[in-house]
This record gives C-alpha cells, structure tokens and sequence, in this order.
C-alpha cells in the first residue's frame, strides 16, 4: 500500500535541508521501489507569514491524514516578539500534542570519522551510542496552570505545572525497555525524585513497569548527576528515559558530545507508530539560504521514518550506511569539518548520499 508522507520544511534551514530529503524519497521511489506519496504543508513562521497561524487548520488536519511527517525547523528571530500563542514554536508544540506524539527517539551516536569534532576528548566519545526517549506531550511543557498573571500585591508572577498522570509515566516506560531491547538493554531513568513529588511518582512507576521487563536491567539518576555523567563518562549509558524538560535539556548536552548537533536525527512516535521525524538542529537562520546546512540529520531522520513507521528496515539501513560511507569518503559540511576531508555544501552532500546508496 502506497503510505503517505507530509514535508514541513518550515523555517530557516528547514526548507533547505528538506530538499534533500525530498530528492532522496524521491530517488528511494525511482530506484529501489519505495512505495510513499509525498505531499508538502505549511509550519511555524512560514506558516504565520502567510496564514496567521504558526499551524494552520490544513496543515493540521494533512498531518493527521499522514503515515509520516517529516518537518524541518521552525522559529527564527523574524518572529520572536510575537505573541506566545503565535510563535512558530506553537507549530511544533501543537503538532506534538495533537497528534499524541509522545515518545521522542534521539539517538546520540558518534561516528568514530567525527571524535575528533566533539568538544571531549576522543576517546571520551568515539563509539558512543545513546538514546535518549524523552516524554513530549506532556510535564512542564503543557501542564496547567500556565501563563503570567497578578498577585494581590500587585506584582506579576510566573506560574507553569509539572505535572504527569502514572498512566503517561507508564507508556514512556514501555517505550524505553521496547527500545532497550533492541540494544543493550539498559535503562537509566532521570529525575528529580529528591526534590520534586512528581518526579518521585516518575521513579516508582518506572520501577514497576521495569517488573515486565526482567531481561532489562534499570537504574535511576538525579537530572543533575545525568548531566554531569553525560560529560564525564557518557559512554556508560544505553537507553535514558525522561520528562519532557529534562529531555530536552540532556538531549541537547548528548547531540554535542557527538561533535555536531547538524548529525542527529529523532523521532517522535503515537502509540500505533505513527511518526513526526526531525533533525534535532534547530533553525540556524544565521546560515539559512548559504548552502551551508548539514543534511544528514535530516537524511538520517528519513532513515528513522522508513524504519519506524514505513515498516522498511531494509531501506532504513541502506541510508544509514550511506551517511557512513561519505563520511568515511571524507565529504564534510563545514559544521565537522576539521581541516581533513573535503568541505562540501549541503547540495553536494545530499547527492553524494543518494550516490552512496549502491
Ligand atoms: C526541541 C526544541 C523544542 C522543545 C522547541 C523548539 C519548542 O528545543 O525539540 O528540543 O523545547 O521541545
Ligand atoms: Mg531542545
């Protein structure tokens, strides 16, 4: 059956990079038999420049009609003084929740051609292979009360929620040991539990859902302790399950371990699979509209999607050993580009990964 992918190239570099992982489909389908109908939408500042919205009704009701998404980046200064509720990270936000993507994959893998770019020492990373699955509908993010608002002594105060449901803390969970699995089978659960009741329920239902799992073996970390490991030893971890916010924070702290944030790819699944895949970079309107994008997050993200919610592993493994090969050829775009190699746009690298494919 023909499943069908919606483009949201969105702002930024997002357009650019999305290019080519449109031209790479579009090779996938030609060559080797990829059976996906590609439809392209609006998202985030683009979006508001030209509807109003940052997530236009259409845009919304084409990602729920998808198989898969497969979105850029959004925001840029363009946009930062806008409202909160039209700001191109609403988009994201709101496609997010709507769609019940709860379970965001981000895999912090460094490639041993590449542990020379990351800020530790090489040997501090070369070989490092983590995944962080980070809980993205719900916590800190979408919890309510929110907003800004005055108290009787008439100051403004600043009001968010933390809050999780044991029923939201259990799917992650299960998310976490499916995937640890597939891998080492080790899961490092982060939290606050020292300080923060909610996160003291976060500890007691992973503990209990880690019952179903005897093959996997679980440990838990204080968010601070995660972060400061991550720098020190971040090779000692395997799968890492966590909020929302502390997620996104740790997310961040691993993609640079790798020596790039352009390398990562991530996915954000609903519990029948259903997928929105990104690159983790964000906008980089500094560099937009130069050729200067690093595309293979984006290509690697195509990858995750065939593999998580096309059922084609096969494909999956091809385009990720593609990225390998150009790496090992030497072509680097200038964000891991250390002065060996050959430093190439964002064009030439999405050709040379399609050229890799056989
Ligand atoms: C991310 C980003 C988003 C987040 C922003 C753009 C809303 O930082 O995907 O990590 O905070 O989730
Ligand atoms: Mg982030």
């Amino acid at each position: 059956m023909t499943k069908k992918v919606l483009i949201l190239g969105g702002d930024g570099i997002g357009p650019e990079v999305m290019a080519q992982a449109e031209k790479l489909i579009n090779h996938l389908k030609s060559d080797l038999d990829l059976r996906v109908e590609l439809e392209t939408g609006l998202v985030g500042g683009a979006a508001y420049d030209e509807t109003g919205s940052p997530l236009p009704n259409e845009t919304l009701a084409r990602a729920k009609d998808a198989d898969a998404i497969l979105l850029g980046a959004v925001g840029g200064p363009a946009w930062e003084q806008l409202p909160f509720d039209k700001r191109p990270e609403r988009g994201l936000l709101g496609l997010r929740s709507e769609l019940g993507l709860f379970a965001n994959l981000r895999p912090a893998m460094t490639y041993a051609e590449l542990a020379d770019a990351s800020s530790l020492k090489p040997d501090l990373v070369s070989g490092l292979d983590v995944m962080i699955v980070r809980e993205l509908t719900g916590g800190i993010y979408f919890g309510q009360p929110r907003g800004v608002r005055n108290t009787k002594d008439g100051e403004r105060e600043g009001v968010n929620t933390l809050v999780y449901k044991e029923s939201e803390i259990e799917r992650i969970a299960h998310t976490a040991f499916e995937v640890a699995r597939k891998r080492s089978r080790r899961v490092c659960s982060v939290d606050k539990a020292n300080v923060l009741e909610c996160t003291e329920l976060w500890r007691d239902v992973v503990t209990s859902v880690a019952n179903q799992y005897s093959d996997c073996e679980l440990s838990h970390m204080y968010v601070d302790n995660a972060a400061m490991q991550l720098v020190r030893e971040p090779k000692q971890f395997d799968v890492v399950v966590t909020t929302n916010m502390f997620g996104d924070i740790l997310s961040d702290i691993a993609a640079m371990l790798t020596g790039s944030i352009g390398m990562l790819p991530s996915a954000s699944l609903d519990s029948d699979g259903k997928g929105m895949y990104e690159p983790v970079h964000g906008s980089a309107p500094d560099i937009a509209g130069s050729d200067k994008a690093n595309p293979l997050a984006t290509l690697l993200s195509v990858s995750m999607m065939l593999r998580y919610s096309l059922g084609d592993a096969e494909l999956a493994d091809l385009v990720s050993n593609a990225v390998e090969t150009v790496l090992k050829q030497g072509l680097r775009t200038v964000d891991i580009f250390r002065n060996e190699g050959q430093c190439v746009g964002t064009e030439q690298m999405g050709d040379a990964v399609i050229a890799a494919l056989t």
